[in-house]
């Protein structure tokens, strides 16, 4: 029989040697430099703390002093790597499809979700996806849409003396999507659709454990909301044959005779994965730029010369942009341009590597997850004066372009973001209404990261009483 003190020292044992697999893990060559900080929560409570949105978390700084630009950690309790080197996040880019997310986000997708199975789903659901939001479906289809909804709540909150520009922007892109995704939905439907949002947890990029009063507690039942709200709806269209958006006729093969299709409930998982990424993508940025904006007077004066030019062009001050002027919009694009570089301060890669990977004397193993810094935003070989918020720095470069060397905001390779164009055409049309009245941010509003963008003191722009800009001259 085992005595206490003989049993208490197998389990202490035990405890050491998990402890020490656990900082030690097994790799076929040398691993990157770095820490495994503590069993299960890694050093991720230090990974998450908020920081200024224009700088790099202390976390990688101080980390990158003592390792170097490729160091490993643990955090959400899997194994990561986070670099700063902009050929290895390229590469990696490349070479692995798998995305690299926690359980936590896992969950939130939905394990059938065809953006994170095989290559071939991953493939399809690209490719029917571009078709709505590649450049010749954003001409066709969205200029209008948007252009309606950001006039009307911008009127909104003149009327209101003040409007919320992330909360806006949300309402913006949530029921332009899910009109172009399911068509015309019953008012309450659509209403519901769009507050689910409201209980949607702020802080939903965390540890995987599902337990009440959590936030991925929240979020899970967030999503089921969702998902039955859509389901409903796509049910009741099938059955009354009432006709779909544009986006669903697409899923469902019912464009232009193609035959791919796909069944309802992998369309609902794909439809929300999708509601998610641009939900949490595009209001946060567009705050933070509205934010840039209004600390840089020089930048201001010329965005309302720009966009009163583009309203005094017209006949009916009130008629409906156009493609035409979205594409005059050159300053607005290399303020979008510019504050995406700025803002980049969290990784725009984001892997499980899928084989292993070999970096200088270092071997990356299969199975991690890899987090790539695009550093290169900030390199002054690449930018002169990095730090300094500059849009005429974009005179010369390519405006259109969503990916190079240089300027990686969208990632890059197989999961190269899908929503880029769509982004600044929500963006830049945002600005011109905003720039079609008198308006200011408060001094002290702040954005942070955490992540994800965070505004402790909201994302307020106040409307002064004389607020219409005349065009007239
Ligand atoms: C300023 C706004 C946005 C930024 C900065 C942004 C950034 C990104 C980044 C960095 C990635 C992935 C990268 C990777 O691991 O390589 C990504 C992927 C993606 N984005 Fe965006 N995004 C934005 C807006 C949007 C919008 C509005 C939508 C949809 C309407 C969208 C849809 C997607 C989708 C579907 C993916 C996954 C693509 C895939 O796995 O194949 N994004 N985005």
């Amino acid at each position: 029989m085992l005595e206490v003190y003989e049993l208490l020292i197998v389990i202490v044992s035990l405890i050491g040697l998990w402890i020490y697999q656990w900082r030690n893990p097994k790799t076929n060559g040398k691993l990157p430099p770095g820490s495994m900080g503590f069993p299960i929560i890694g050093e991720t409570l230090e990974f998450m703390k908020p920081h200024d949105v224009l700088q790099f978390p202390t976390f990688v700084k101080e980390r990158v002093l003592r390792y170097g630009p490729v160091f490993r950690t643990s955090l959400f309790g899997g194994k990561a790597i986070i670099s700063m080197d902009v050929e290895l996040n390229v590469e990696i880019a490349k070479a692995s499809h798998v995305p690299g997310i926690t359980k936590s986000i896992a969950r939130l997708f939905g394990k059938n979700n065809l953006f994170i199975q095989s290559k071939e789903s991953h493939k399809h659901v690209r490719n029917l996806t571009f078709q709505l939001l590649g450049p010749q479906g954003l001409k066709l289809r969205m200029v209008q849409d948007v252009d309606h909804l950001a006039r009307t709540y911008m009127e909104e909150g003149a009327r209101n003396g003040f409007l919320d520009v992330k909360e806006t922007s949300s309402k913006i892109l949530i029921e332009c999507l899910a009109k172009k995704v399911m068509g015309e939905m019953e008012p309450e439907a659509a209403k519901e659709l769009t507050l689910c949002w409201r209980y949607f947890p702020r802080d939903w990029f965390q540890f995987s454990w599902n337990i009440p009063g959590t936030g991925v507690y929240q979020m899970v039942k967030a999503r089921k909301r969702m998902m039955k709200l859509i389901k409903e709806t796509v049910l009741k269209k099938r059955a009354s044959g009432e006709e779909f958006g544009e986006f669903f006729k697409i899923i469902f093969g019912e464009m232009e005779g193609k035959a791919e299709s796909m069944s309802v409930e992998n369309a609902i998982e794909y439809i929300y994965t999708f509601f998610l990424i641009a939900n949490e993508t595009t209001p946060g940025i567009l705050a933070a730029i509205v934010k840039l904006i209004s600390e840089h007077p020089k930048v201001m004066q010329e965005l309302q010369r720009e966009h009163d030019g583009i309203v005094r062009g017209k006949t009916d001050k009130e008629a409906s942009l156009t493609w035409e002027d979205y594409k005059s919009m050159t300053f607005t694009m290399m303020v979008i341009n510019e504050s995406l570089r700025i803002t980049s301060t969290a990784p725009t890669v984001l892997r499980i590597t899928e084989h292993e990977f070999k970096v200088g004397d270092y071997t990356i193993p299969a199975g991690w997850i890899f987090m790539g810094y695009p550093s290169v935003h900030f390199n002054p070989e690449k930018y002169d004066d990095p730090l300094a918020f500059n849009p005429w720095r974009w005179k010369r470069e390519e405006l259109g372009s969503i990916l190079s060397k240089t300027y990686i905001p969208f990632g890059a390779g197989s999961r190269l973001c899908l929503g880029a164009e769509f982004a600044k055409l929500q963006m830049a049309i945002f600005i011109h209404h905003l720039f079609r009245y008198r308006w200011s941010m408060k001094t002290e509003t702040t954005v942070l990261r955490r992540f994800m963008l965070m505004f402790p003191s909201g994302s307020d722009v106040q409307f002064s009483q004389d607020t219409k800009v005349e065009n007239s001259s």
